[in-house]
């Protein structure tokens, strides 16, 4: 089978984008609830990730206007979308996105996300830790594909792919999940 056809861009922020981004995500992590609040992927009713998250609609009424989170990642993604349209044919559907929704997440000591698939037109994922672990690697399980979670990076995917998160070490593990959708308005 083909490689998934997803864009991985590593040292994404500026040291100091980080630390804005970390103080939000500190804050976030004081009010994130369990996988029943925050949509997570289901198999026969069965809740596939043990995580914390909190949706950003359910927290800012203008999020563009007061969240560096999202300004500065939805920013990354307009910049990158050409590269990723580029990386396969199937990847074009990209141009049709108009909506988007963002989850900041946290995993501690033996969290995961079993493999499932999106219902977004592609997914974008940013990764910030300040402690080293292992886990918590992102696996692309139709084609046996991992790619290693690390500081400041982002990978943007294709809905189609299978994925999961494998459990995490050590506690520390935050990812911002920005869902790209193409809805009627
Ligand atoms: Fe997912």
């Amino acid at each position: 089978m083909d490689k998934v056809p997803y864009l991985l861009k590593r040292n994404v922020f500026s040291y100091y984008n980080q630390e804005l981004i970390f103080n939000e995500l500190r804050f976030l992590k004081s009010i994130m609830r369990g996988p029943e609040f925050t949509d997570s992927a289901t198999i026969d009713n069965k809740i596939l990730k043990s995580n914390k998250g909190i949706f950003f609609h359910h927290l800012y009424n203008n999020p563009s206007k007061f969240s560096p989170i999202w300004k500065l990642c939805s920013d990354k993604i307009k910049k990158s979308i050409v590269e990723y349209r580029e990386k396969h044919m199937t990847n074009r559907n990209i141009m049709t996105i108009n909506n988007m929704w963002v989850l900041a997440s946290y995993y501690e000591k033996g969290d995961y996300y079993l493999p499932h698939r999106d219902q977004t037109i592609a997914t974008a994922l940013f990764w910030f830790n300040e402690e080293e672990f292992d886990g918590g690697d992102l696996t692309f399980d139709d084609t046996n594909e991992t790619v290693k979670y690390e500081n400041n990076s982002m990978i943007i995917f294709p809905s189609w792919a299978k994925h999961g998160v494998n459990k995490v070490s050590h506690e520390g593990r935050y990812c911002v999940t920005i869902g790209l959708l193409a809805t009627n308005k």
